[in-house]
């Protein structure tokens, strides 16, 4: 399986001869692979001649320092998973220093506001950075497409958005949320989680699931009103934020339109472990 470890290197492989005239896949990730990563990286196999997955822990989208350094780093068992799928997925695992030069720092980027609520409001930068970085891999690899998990709906959106202003001609695919046997959506940080925390955390997604049946019938309010009291004073689980939000501008629902789409949105803290989930209510 060729893996690079420089840009230089990546930029040299994808140049030669036979790579020409290929479709090309890229999926974007920062190690720690489970089945979510996996079902993204089988997609782009069935769906491109060849997959570059790149794994790469971004500094620059990390809020706080200590979850930077707690972010799980499985480099030799990523690969070990990863050949399993394919012996011919090709690798990118490249340094900071190599990635950011002499400079670690964001872009400043124009969202149209979709980084502001959610996700942005807890997390400052958070989306530069992610932008930073993602546009940074598309101009290095160039693919025909690029896979994103739909657990990061807002930014799966927000890198729709970017692709569009920065005129990159690629096709940004979503891909549906693997959940483990209870519900919890899968995510590199579930492997923080005692196996107790691990077992009732399928309650956050039993939580989405019942505001969707409610959504049927009761306002966003009160839907709100009630997510709420389910983790007030819950043992485990502290909830940072729940919202009701339009899919496409992602802002918080005000009055329910007929020809609108719209998902379930929260963040839960179990300790100092972030969990977030969605869920598509219409
Ligand atoms: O979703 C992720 O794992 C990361 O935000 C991404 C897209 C790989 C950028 O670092």
């Amino acid at each position: 399986m060729p893996i690079f470890y420089t840009k230089k290197d990546m930029l040299a492989f994808l140049d030669t001869e036979g790579n020409h005239n290929q479709t090309l896949g890229l999926v974007p990730t920062m190690g720690a692979l489970h089945k979510g990563h996996l079902s993204l990286v089988k997609k782009a196999i069935s769906e491109n001649d060849k997959v570059v997955v790149s794994i790469f822990v971004n500094p620059t989208q990390f809020d706080n320092p200590e979850d930077l350094d707690k972010y799980p780093r499985s480099l030799d068992n990523d690969l070990e998973l990863l050949k399993k799928l394919s012996e011919e997925i090709i690798v990118f695992a490249p340094s900071i220093a190599d990635v950011y030069d002499s400079q670690v720092r964001s872009k400043t980027y124009e969202f149209d506001g979709l980084d502001k609520m959610m996700e942005g409001k807890y997390r400052t930068g958070h989306f530069e950075g992610v932008g930073t970085i993602v546009e940074l891999l598309l101009r290095i690899v160039g693919p025909d497409k690029a896979y994103f998990g739909e657990k990061d709906f807002q930014q799966l959106q927000i890198i729709k958005k970017l692709v569009k202003t920065q005129n990159l001609s690629v096709e940004i695919i979503g891909c549906p949320i693997e959940r483990e046997p209870n519900g919890l959506a899968m995510s590199s940080r579930n492997e923080r989680l005692s196996q107790e925390v691990r077992q009732k955390a399928g309650f956050i997604y039993e939580t989405l699931k019942t505001a969707k049946v409610k959504f049927g019938t009761k306002s966003a309010k009160n839907i709100v009103y009630w997510v709420v009291s389910q983790f007030e004073n819950h043992e485990d689980f502290k909830l940072e934020y729940f919202s009701i939000s339009d899919e496409e501008t992602l802002s918080p629902i005000h009055k329910k339109e007929n020809n609108k789409k719209y998902r379930a949105f929260i963040a839960v803290y179990a300790d100092d472990i972030r969990l977030i989930d969605n869920l598509k209510l219409n």
